[in-house]
């Protein structure tokens, strides 16, 4: 295996290192100190809408293990926390009334994390609405957008002063088509005109959001982060490469071309029929507000065939617990085609990574598999680099095992092993090996400096 300084080298010294996580995911305090119902508190009640019926009231119990978290992440070297704010922790109806408590919580988060010398990268909108808003239409109402604005300013000028940077929403396509058309995400919907408003109404809302905060005089980067992968055709013919074309299009330009380009993809929006959203003036602009970066989630690429749906298992690739190819030059790829085909703004890799099976044994995770994908992956972040990709970052899902959402526990994607019975932390190998790679990435520190 090459040493770390090997890959090491292959960064600038000011290349950002972080960790990632989600508020619902790992804080647990469900209906604590104010907190409102979320939409993933609600969808966790429903009949077997979560594999081990299991839900976020706990998690990582993060909410009452704040300090020691943060000393966590500080062991690792990291130069970056990417979080996400509980909007219904803050904004209990995500209108109205503030919540005291929840906003000092977000507050002791950012000045911690600012007394470590960590970054703070904090994401507005990682999947967890208010209930209250989605009683009242969620996302598929315009109103929605406006209460958005309202609770982005507010966090802006409660936190902004020490926020590095901000993402408006995580990965709205999951939000849009596994929460609205598929429905094993929250709220459950199952329609897919309602999942394309809503996807449309997610992304003016991001720009409106742009706007709003850069009018108000935010100094935090601004962006957007989004799930891509490549679209793979499963065989050289016609039809298999039609069908990638078509996939690429629909699930990735979708949100794409709005955000870089300033219009939907013709031939998507020709095929929609009634199913189409509705546009009123102005949305393309606030789309296309220009953001200060681009964050990027990749995990895999998708084989797309124009018959029978292509089975993993078939690709003789290694795949993950969640059934996932590891693929790491897909990620070269696919930064490579977004750079061909849009104007980039600085990129950010905000969440890559992993779940395993981890058996934890004798104090010990070797997790030789997740090792492995960190390294390769980071390489292809170096090789788009070197091929004059604008990357500006990279951070690991996840910083700690947390709750997979409808996989509920079972899938564990945390460089550091989480015992949910104790709440007992434990570093991977994979942890050890982001700690020596992130301190080779520092070079060799001065006498006296600390490790
Ligand atoms: C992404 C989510 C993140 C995590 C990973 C595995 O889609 O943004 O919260 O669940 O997948």
């Amino acid at each position: 295996m090459p040493l770390p300084e090997t890959l090491a080298h292959r960064f600038p010294a000011d290349f950002i290192w972080g960790v990632a996580t989600s508020s619902f995911q790992i804080e647990g305090a469900a209906r604590e100190d104010g907190k409102g119902e979320s939409i993933w508190d609600r969808f966790c009640q429903a009949p077997d809408a979560i594999l081990d019926a299991s839900n976020g009231d706990v998690a990582c119990d993060h909410y009452h293990r704040l300090d020691s978290d943060l000393d966590l992440i500080a062991s690792l070297g990291v130069t970056a926390y990417r979080f996400s704010v509980s909007w219904p922790r803050v904004q209990p109806k995500g209108a109205g009334t503030w919540n005291a408590k929840g906003l000092d919580f977000y507050e002791r988060l950012v000045d911690g994390l600012a007394r470590r010398g960590i970054q703070a990268h904090l994401t507005l909108n990682h999947w967890d609405l208010p209930q209250a808003l989605q009683d009242r239409g969620g996302w598929t109402e315009r109103d929605t957008m406006s209460r958005f604005v309202d609770y982005a300013l507010a966090m802006n000028r409660r936190l902004g002063d020490r926020v590095a940077a901000i993402t408006t929403h995580n990965e709205p396509w999951v939000i849009a088509v596994l929460g609205h058309e598929q429905g094993n995400f929250a709220p459950g919907l199952k329609s897919r005109k309602t999942a394309l408003q809503v996807a449309h109404h997610l992304l003016v809302s991001h720009g409106m959001a742009v706007q709003a905060l850069r009018a108000d005089g935010c100094r935090s980067q601004l962006g957007i982060v989004l799930n891509l992968s490549p679209m793979v055709p499963a065989t050289d013919s016609p039809q298999d490469h039609a069908a990638a074309l078509k996939a690429d299009a629909a699930g990735r330009r979708w949100y794409t071309d709005p955000l870089f380009l300033g219009a939907y993809p013709q031939e998507v929006m020709a095929e929609l029929g009634a199913d189409a959203p509705v546009i009123h003036p102005g949305d393309m602009a606030h789309i296309a507000a220009p953001i200060d970066y681009l964050g990027v989630n990749y995990y895999t690429r998708q084989v797309i065939s124009a018959g029978e749906p292509f089975d993993n298992k078939t690709s003789g690739l290694p795949l993950t617990e969640m059934g996932w190819e590891v693929y790491a030059r897909g990620l070269t790829d696919l930064l490579l085609l977004l750079h061909r085909d849009y104007q980039l703004p600085d990129v950010l890799i905000t969440e890559n990574g992993g779940a395993f099976k981890d058996p934890l044994s004798d104090g010990r995770v070797q997790d030789a598999d997740r090792v492995d994908y960190l390294r390769t992956h980071i390489a292809a972040v170096a090789d788009a680099r070197d091929q004059g990709v604008p990357m500006r970052g990279y951070m690991v899902w996840s910083l700690m095992d947390n709750f997979e959402w409808s996989s509920g526990y079972t899938k564990r994607f945390g460089i550091v092993h989480v015992d949910y019975a104790t709440q007992t932390r434990t570093l991977k190998d994979s942890a050890l090996w982001y700690r020596d790679f992130l301190r080779a990435c520092r070079g060799p520190q001065p006498v006296g400096a600390g490790a």
